[in-house]
């Protein structure tokens, strides 16, 4: 028996349809896909704090953003983060605030991993986004028991350096304690920078800085983002698209071009159905639903009045 087929009598169905698999990504039972992409090097605790929010049984996550009052102050639907995030969290394998909202806004006993944001520095009436520093402690990062810290880098930008150094010593600060870093391929304001030449570059020195894992934009020709990054991605939703099925869609096809998952956050929470977006969304992730099947299970949840 050859070692491809030995290896193919372990998979299960649903990691034989993963995408990656063609793409020679595929994914070991029991494994969340770091040990493809780097894992296997990571200390104990960093693995097991990953695997917190990455499900080790399906290599998937559906991560919840609700850092943007960072930078956005009180966003639309976001302005009482408890009201908006209470219903959201059972359904989310990790949720992406910062400390502030962490400590007002998330019960302790709450079971859901912390991605920290701990980057920041210029709000929205800055014309330049970039110039961020690290703004909470990797020993804050400890006492929340956060899984994981995020910070943005401005790749291109006017503070491209400062936000590249940030990075690396956040890296050697976290790996310290065992804490992975998500680096957050920012574009500012500047949307129009999504495309995969610009993300490709900007997600592959996230890795070379040593970022545990990575978050950006999906993009055309995403599998080349994919392929050319060597730790896991996952796809930020961006401003709230035009219908619901546009964001399963978005969620659908990130998957199927290797994504690791969603960190989604205004095409969650600004939809009119919260609760059914992130149902229909985590349907896509985990149990490979089209975006049309995930349509009806978001029709199907009755919106919270
Ligand atoms: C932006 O820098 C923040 O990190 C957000 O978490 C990010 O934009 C993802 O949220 P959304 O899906 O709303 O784009």
């Amino acid at each position: 028996m050859t070692v491809a087929a030995a290896d193919d009598r372990t998979m299960t169905d649903a990691q034989r349809r993963d995408p990656r698999a063609a793409k020679g990504l595929r994914l070991r039972i029991g494994s969340n896909g770091f040990e493809e992409r780097g894992g296997r090097t990571m200390p104990w605790g960093l693995q097991n704090r990953l695997a917190r929010i990455i499900r080790p049984s399906d290599g998937h996550t559906v991560m919840l953003a609700a850092d943007h009052g960072y930078f956005l102050g009180p966003t639309s639907k976001l302005e009482i983060p408890r009201k908006t995030l209470e219903p959201l969290l059972p359904f989310a394998d990790a949720v992406m605030v910062t400390r502030g909202v962490v400590r007002t806004s998330i019960d302790p006993g709450a079971n859901v991993p912390i991605v920290l944001r701990v980057s920041g520095g210029a709000s929205v009436l800055n014309e330049d986004l970039s110039n961020e520093k690290v703004t909470t402690s990797m020993k804050e990062a400890v006492r929340l028991n956060a899984s994981a810290v995020a910070l943005s880098i401005f790749v291109g930008a006017t503070h491209e350096h400062d936000s590249l150094v940030n990075l690396g010593k956040l890296v050697d600060e976290g790996e310290e304690v065992g804490i992975p870093v998500l680096a957050v391929t920012a574009v500012g304001k500047e949307l129009e920078k999504r495309d995969a030449r610009y993300l490709g570059l900007a997600c592959r020195i996230a890795a070379e800085f040593g970022a545990h894992f990575v978050k950006t934009y999906f993009c055309d020709d995403f599998s080349k983002v994919v392929e050319s990054c060597p730790v896991p991605l996952v796809v930020a939703g961006g401003p709230k698209l035009e219908t619901e099925l546009d964001a399963l869609e978005l969620a659908y096809e990130a998957i199927q071009e290797g994504a690791h998952g969603v960190d989604m956050g205004r095409n969650i929470w600004q939809s009119s159905n919260p609760v059914g977006m992130i149902r229909g969304i985590r349907s896509i992730v985990h149990e490979r639903a089209t975006p049309k099947e995930a349509l009806d299970l978001v029709k199907g949840a009755k919106p919270k009045k």
